[in-house]
């Protein structure tokens, strides 16, 4: 099987790790592997510009190693001996554009190419939000270069957003499979070969918003951050008896917020999904800070989700808080929008375990699927890496977010997790 990895949305720690541990497992299972560079945007350009440079699709390969290593299975060496990958690293040391590789966007890669991997932030075969992909015109010439290079398996890490593009894709592939038949730019062959696309999706995002997994990959990373910088400014909140307002990533979900509070030990926490009770919420916000600062506390930390809202659906933003902190408890009052600092830097353990063993995962899914097999989620539930039709890990997330903005929010957090209420 020749399958391709691409990341999609925004970056999350623990990416390399799942494209280093798809590309291992699947060369250890004896297949072909790709790497999508830039997301869909990658898959819709292909690697014509490519063509255009230098009159070729594919640079000679480049043979680095030895034929025989003892103790080495030959699926490991031969895939050493197509470099394609390695000039990712070539000349510019620019992993995503090198020169040889400029306008070559669907990557042949081998073992060596993501060695050491797991410990990088971000993502090193990049990635975009394509507004390219999500045309009919973008979709077409994806699969067209997908059949181009024989390549028939897709593994897909982003978040909500990529996942459902994974998802219209496979549901459109016969009929752009047709298409391209059609026109002649495939073969009857060619199209016969491919009548399929596997596709499994795996979850990057800092957020952790998809429902029917409990973790996404990125967001332990990202809590951590957000701890530590809670920490640091721990030290200045209590030096100058001051108050600070964080305001924390997490899109229209609460989870980074949440838990920062909970780890960090916040004084009020506000989100999206379980607005404040009470109306003014700022009697309520002040009456509780009144409290800690009653019984000896010297400083005071609000956290502010993103996409917080009240009961009323208006938005709460960080700059209001500290009015509403200065103005009516007269305290000394810091805004501190934590922003990428989230989102980057190296992956913690955890966002490097759970997404090999998902990378793993993900390959024998796509083994063992059938045409008849949905396309699966990998996910994790209680600790165990699970599988669920990715189809329907898209839409009960979206019907979490439908509740949410109908302010149905026991209904949201019982969709999300419901065990959470109990
Ligand atoms: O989805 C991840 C995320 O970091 C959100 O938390 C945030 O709202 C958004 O992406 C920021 O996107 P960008 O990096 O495009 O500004």
């Amino acid at each position: 099987m020749k399958i391709a990895i691409l990341t999609s949305g925004g970056d999350s720690a623990g990416m390399n790790a799942v494209v280093r541990s798809v590309v291992k497992a699947g060369i250890l299972k004896g297949c072909e592997m790709w790497v999508v560079r830039e997301g869909y945007e990658g898959l819709v350009r292909g690697n014509s510009e490519y063509l255009k440079a230098t009159g070729s699709e594919t640079p000679p390969a480049i043979k680095s190693e030895p034929d025989t290593v003892p103790g080495y299975p030959p699926s490991i060496l031969n895939s050493l001996r197509f470099g394609d990958g390695k000039r990712l690293r070539d000349g510019t040391g620019d992993y995503t554009g090198g020169r040889t590789l400029k306008g070559r966007y669907i990557v042949r890669v081998g073992w060596d190419d993501v060695r050491g991997w797991f410990s990088e932030g971000g993502t090193l075969i990049g990635t975009a939000r394509s507004a390219a992909f999500r045309t009919p015109e973008g979709r077409l010439s994806a699969a067209h270069n997908l059949i181009k290079e024989g390549i028939d398996a897709l593994v897909v890490c982003g978040g909500d957003g990529s996942l459902t593009g994974a998802d219209v894709f496979r549901a459109e592939w016969p009929q752009l499979v047709e298409q391209l038949r059609s026109q002649s730019q495939i073969t009857d062959a060619q199209a016969q070969a491919h009548a399929h696309l596997k596709i499994v999706g795996l979850v990057g995002s800092i957020d952790n918003d998809m429902a029917m997994t409990d973790m996404t990959i990125g967001a332990p990373t990202a809590l951590h951050r957000i701890c530590e910088a809670i920490d640091n400014i721990n030290s200045t909140a209590s030096s100058h008896s001051r108050a600070f307002v964080l305001e924390v990533m997490g899109r229209h979900c609460g989870w980074l917020a949440l838990l920062a509070g909970v780890a960090g030990g916040a004084d009020f926490i506000f989100i999206p999904e379980r607005p404040p009770k009470e109306m003014p919420w700022e009697d309520e916000m002040c009456a509780a800070i009144q409290d800690h600062r009653r019984i000896g506390k010297r400083k005071t930390i609000v956290i502010v989700a993103e996409g917080a809202i009240d009961s009323e659906l208006n938005p709460i933003k960080a700059e209001y808080v500290k009015e509403v902190l200065s103005e009516r408890l007269g305290l000394d009052t810091r805004v501190t929008t934590l922003g990428h600092t989230q989102r980057g830097g190296r992956p913690c353990a955890f966002d490097r375990i759970m997404p090999t063993l998902q990378g793993v995962d993900a390959v024998a899914a796509l083994l063992e699927s059938t045409p008849e097999t949905p396309s699966y989620m990998i996910g994790i539930r209680e600790n165990k890496i699970t599988r669920v039709p990715l189809m329907e890990a898209v839409e009960m997330t979206r019907a979490v977010a439908k509740a949410v903005a109908e302010k149905d929010f026991e209904k949201a957090v019982s969709l999300r997790d419901p065990e959470f209420l109990e």
